[in-house]
């Protein structure tokens, strides 16, 4: 099987962290969201994938690479525009020939993995296997009919009226098949190759389209809440450890990562969290649910709850909590009378009235 990862788009709902950095490469507990979909294709023995990107392809090829550092050969599929997911498909199927391939859309955190639906989709290889979750407020996804077969009976992209509860997942199992399904369908009324059109297609010709529900834990990222909340989730999911250096005045509780050449000294650390290597936190309270990037430093501080990205320096404040503080960025305290805010487009501050 060979993975198609699509990680082009445009983030808007994710600024101003979008404006410097594609919003799959954003950290989640101190990895791009990117990285963990290459881990989950990769655990499931997927070594060839094409990564389609945007206009931020030089970020992610910074990151990616040619895959080896995960164990994938990884190929680059660039897309002139995001002209929607079965437009990836389309400019894919050079790449992907006559073999199944997992769809994985590069915002999307799964974080107990995709091996249950892989094994799944290989025991019957249906035309499509969709994961499939129940939701609040389906408008906001592509939305499932599902009958007591788990056969799909009908698939409708962000529906004003949706007929179910049921949510698609970003991770799509497909055969072949679906490159004749892409190649009939015409661009939806928001002008995008919708991959719902293109399974609807196989549905209406009588192809097996399956759906499970999904048990794991699933987010699309699409706003800082839900960062926050895939943060929680996978800090928890980290294997503690101290590689850098506490001194014996710091204490560590709970589920505490120090990533090499980090330094810790008089300071009260609450796991779940990671402290990113090169990162030195004195005389700080931080966490519990914080990811503190690399070459970070924080100084009679307290934050807990947030992402902080590389090279951010934290002086002389405390009591910071579900905060995105993006790349070396200076957050002080101190000499200030009253409040002093110097911060781009499009951010977002909350302070106390
Ligand atoms: O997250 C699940 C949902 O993902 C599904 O329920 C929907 O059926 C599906 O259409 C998709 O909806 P979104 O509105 O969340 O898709 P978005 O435009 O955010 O694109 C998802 C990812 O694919 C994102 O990483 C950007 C990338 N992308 C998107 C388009 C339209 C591309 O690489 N190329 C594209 O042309």
């Amino acid at each position: 099987m060979k993975a198609l990862i699509l990680s082009g788009g445009m983030g808007t709902r994710l600024r101003p962290f979008t404006y410097s950095m594609p919003k799959q490469l954003v950290p989640v507990a101190n990895k791009p969201i990117l990285t963990h979909c290459l881990e989950n294709v990769r655990a499931i023995g997927v070594e060839d994938v094409a990564v389609v990107v945007g206009d931020r392809a030089e970020d992610i090829r910074a990151v990616v690479g040619d895959g080896s550092a995960y164990g994938l050969n990884v190929t680059y599929l660039q897309q002139e525009a995001p002209l929607g997911l079965a437009h990836a498909v389309a400019i894919a199927e050079e790449f992907l020939g006559d073999e199944d391939f997992v769809m994985y859309l590069g915002d999307n955190v799964l974080a107990d993995g995709i091996a249950e639906p892989a094994r799944d989709f290989l025991a019957d290889r249906p035309a499509a296997r969709l994961l499939l979750t129940k939701v609040d407020d389906p408008r906001a996804y592509g939305v499932a009919e599902v009958d007591a077969e788990g056969r799909v009976r009908a698939l409708v992209e962000k529906p004003q009226q949706p007929r179910s509860d049921l949510a698609v997942i970003g991770v799509y199992f497909f055969t072949a098949a679906v490159h004749e399904a892409v190649r009939a369908i015409e661009p939806s009324a928001r002008g995008e190759l919708e991959i719902t059109d293109a399974i609807q297609y196989l549905v209406e010709r009588g192809d097996r389209v399956v759906a499970g529900e999904y048990s794991g834990y699933w987010k699309d990222t699409g706003s800082p809440d839900d960062l926050l909340d895939c943060n929680r989730v996978l800090l928890r999911g980290l294997h503690p450890g101290v590689r850098g250096e506490v001194d014996a005045a710091s204490t560590l509780e709970g589920h505490v990562v120090v990533e090499a050449g980090a330094l810790v000294e008089r300071s009260h650390l609450v796991g779940p969290l990671v402290v990113g290597a090169g990162s030195v936190v004195r005389d700080s309270e931080l966490g519990p649910y914080t990811a503190l990037g690399r070459d970070c430093v924080l100084e009679d501080a307290g934050i807990r709850d947030s992402i902080v990205l590389d090279g951010v320096s934290i002086q002389g404040v405390r009591g910071l909590s579900g905060s995105l503080i993006g790349r070396s960025a200076d957050v002080r305290g101190g000499e200030a009378t009253g409040r002093r805010l110097i911060i781009g487009d499009h951010t977002r501050a909350e302070v106390a009235a």
